[in-house]
């Protein structure tokens, strides 16, 4: 059975995200990275004990599999975002170019993913792109997993769980958050994704 581990992620110091903010979220994201592997422990152990009796244990043990696992990916995708510092976007890339045709602008892009991320409720505001329509998209996910738009690539993903913020800002500072998310963001990642997309067999 595979057993993943929790990827290590070299963040510089972050502009307006404690350091104490920081590692308690990282310590969060190797808790999903537990979690996942217990899961899939558990499911084999009740599979393998008595598969009949346990049916009911596994479905629900089953059930939780998409948070644990959304968890944890889609951390990997939010700090991996740090990494190397901030990077402002560059104007010409591939990814600025799909933004600005879908949404007039790359100011109207960034606005419209807040509005996103300010949504209520604990979640994620991502951008994906959809290789077979060619065209990107926004979505809020509701805890990790639900909305998750099926296969399509995951572009920018911005996490609006008030554990991603809460030691540093009130609840009610969420667009304080924003700001400082962005200003750490290195855009390189996010038009790398963007860049590498292949296109599913469906
Ligand atoms: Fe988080």
């Amino acid at each position: 059975m595979h057993i993943y581990t929790p990827r290590i992620f070299a963040l510089p110091a972050l502009a307006d995200l404690s350091e104490k903010q920081v590692t308690a979220h990282i310590g969060l994201y190797e808790g999903y990275v537990k979690h996942v592997n217990a899961l899939r422990e558990q499911i084999h152990h009740l599979e393998t004990t008595d598969k009949e009796k346990n049916a009911y244990a596994i479905m629900e043990v089953r059930r939780r599999l998409g948070f644990e696992f959304n968890g944890m990916r889609m951390h990997e995708y939010y700090f991996a975002q740090f990494e190397k510092g901030h990077e402002e976007h560059i104007e010409n890339t591939k990814l600025a170019e799909a933004l600005i045709e879908k949404y007039g602008s790359w100011d109207a892009f960034l606005t419209h993913f807040v509005t996103v991320g300010m949504s209520r409720g604990i979640g994620w505001s991502i951008l994906y792109h959809d290789p077979i329509a060619n065209t990107p998209h926004v979505a809020w996910v509701s805890d990790h997993e639900l909305g998750q738009l099926g296969s399509l690539p995951i572009i920018l993903a911005m996490d609006m769980w008030e554990h991603a913020f809460m030691v540093d800002f009130l609840p009610s500072e969420k667009k304080k958050y924003i700001d400082a998310f962005f200003k750490n963001l290195n855009w390189t990642v996010p038009e790398t994704r963007f860049e590498t997309i292949t296109i599913p067999v469906v």
